[in-house]
């Protein structure tokens, strides 16, 4: 096989994340077959990065000996001679993931990381900061695989394939449809691994249209269906976080209202209801006040723990073996094993709607199954999709593209069509008056608007 036996040398981009700690510990899981020479975590905050590459120091000297820990905030130093970079930054951090959810809520829209005119804002800086980054690889790595992650996905991946046409090692991926296909093989008794999707739409914003066997090529779709419609709602988070919980059992509704659909995405709950969901929001404690206070808190507490106590084993955070159930990163470690090993196996990933799906916009970026291997995602076809599709994805397509018009071309007039067209705002003098609070609150992250 291609690369059997590499050893290769990885960059995380936005190495002070909260996710940071589960993709290392998910390379650990996988060293056996997909070895590191080297782990450089990057970022432009030198503080947070540095408590993690702790982390990432004692995890590895106990786990994987031979991996070398770098943490820096020299683009020289982090990206000469890479393999793979995984970028997952967040241009304005939870802070500015909190000014986008509170000023959409206070104009009386659905303030979301990714979707409407939050995501809309989040866009708008994520943009420039990708690209800088990815020219930044690029003159020091000129082949390494750029696996982003870093969202509003669709936006990004809009402005990349612009930007950066013909890169095929630029991949733009989601871990949400992996989220759900997890979710399915729990319910059917299957490893996500027995399993392969079929699906379509923009990033956040698409369904599944089959569920493979992959030994048998039997659909599951059907029996999912039918188990997820006749669930009993369960009032028990499980020890998720409750908008999380929330979401999944939004998820069942959806799947029990529209039995004639294929199985949506749990975004679509933003797109579909926007009524309800804006009902359930607080605008003094959104999604980004819940994970500042939850998951990012305790990353960053378990980290701190781990360092002073100089060590994961003996203590509650010793890595077990059997568990690999970080979706995010596992996907990550998955897709970077099929590309460089030349395995041809299928991932759901954006790439340009060339005829995929035949009846929708020409050279969007489409999320659909694709073989993965050393040229790139290869897409498999999808053929027509039904007119309630097709409507509301163009509507987002188009959304998105002006989004993408607007920060490469500086234009407030289509800043202002792409909110307008945003289905979760739709009305001209609300996206006027959006627009022009985030342009005060983001001052410095986006380009100029004229
Ligand atoms: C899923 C999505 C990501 C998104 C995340 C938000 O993983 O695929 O794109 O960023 O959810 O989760 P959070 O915990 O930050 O609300
Ligand atoms: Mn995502």
């Amino acid at each position: 096989m291609l690369n059997e036996g590499k050893h290769f040398t990885i960059c995380i981009v936005g190495g002070g994340s909260r996710y940071t700690p589960g993709i290392l510990r998910m390379m650990v899981h996988e060293m056996g077959r997909f070895p590191l020479d080297k782990v450089i975590l990057y970022d432009c905050e030198y503080e947070r990065q540095h408590r993690v590459a702790g982390y990432a120091r004692i995890l590895m000297r106990e786990y994987a000996p031979k991996t070398e820990i770098v943490d820096t905030t020299d683009p020289a130093e982090a990206f000469k001679g890479i393999d793979f970079a995984m970028m997952q930054i967040r241009a304005g951090r939870m802070k500015m993931r909190e000014s986008d959810e509170h000023i959409a809520l206070k104009h009386g829209c659905i303030g979301q990381e990714t979707c409407g005119a939050g995501g809309f804002a989040y866009g708008m800086r994520s943009i420039p900061a990708v690209v800088k980054l990815i020219h930044q690889i690029r003159q020091y790595s000129p082949d390494a695989w750029i696996l982003n992650y870093s969202n509003p996905a669709a936006i990004v991946a809009e402005a990349t394939k612009r930007i950066f046409p013909g890169d095929y090692k630029v991949i733009n991926i989601c871990d949400m449809p992996v989220g759900i296909m997890s979710m399915y093989a729990e319910t059917l008794h299957k490893k996500p691994s027995e399993l392969e999707a079929r699906y379509f739409g923009l990033n956040h914003f698409g369904w599944f249209t089959h569920v493979y066997d992959k030994e048998t090529g039997h659909d599951y779709l059907p029996e999912i269906r039918k188990i997820y419609s006749n669930m009993p709602e369960d009032p028990d988070d499980h020890g998720l976080d409750h908008s999380w919980a929330e979401t999944y059992r939004f998820m069942n509704k959806m799947i029990r209202e529209m039995p004639d659909e294929y199985l949506p995405n749990t975004y679509l709950q933003y797109y579909l209801y926007p009524q309800h969901m804006l009902s359930t929001e607080n605008p003094n404690y959104t999604r980004a006040n819940e994970v500042m206070d939850g998951s990012e808190k305790r990353t960053f507490e378990m980290i701190d723990e781990v360092i002073a106590a100089g060590k994961l084993k003996g203590t509650k955070y010793e890595l077990d073996p059997s568990d690999n159930k970080d979706e995010h990163a596992t996907y990550i470690v998955d897709l970077a094993y099929a590309l460089s090993h030349n395995t041809g196996d299928v991932f759901l990933c954006m790439t340009e709607n060339h005829g995929i799906i035949s009846n929708f916009s020409e050279g969007a970026m489409v999320e659909v199954p694709c073989h993965m291997g050393v040229h790139g995602p290869e897409a498999i076809n999808v053929g027509e999709i039904p007119t309630f599709q097709k409507g509301i994805l163009e509507n987002q397509f188009a959304y998105e593209k002006l989004t993408v018009d607007a920060n490469l071309e500086g234009s407030y007039r289509k800043a202002w069509q792409a909110l307008t067209l945003n289905r979760l705002v739709n009305d001209k003098d609300t996206a006027k008056a959006l627009l022009d609070d985030y342009i005060v609150a983001n001052k410095g992250y986006w380009p100029e608007l004229k």
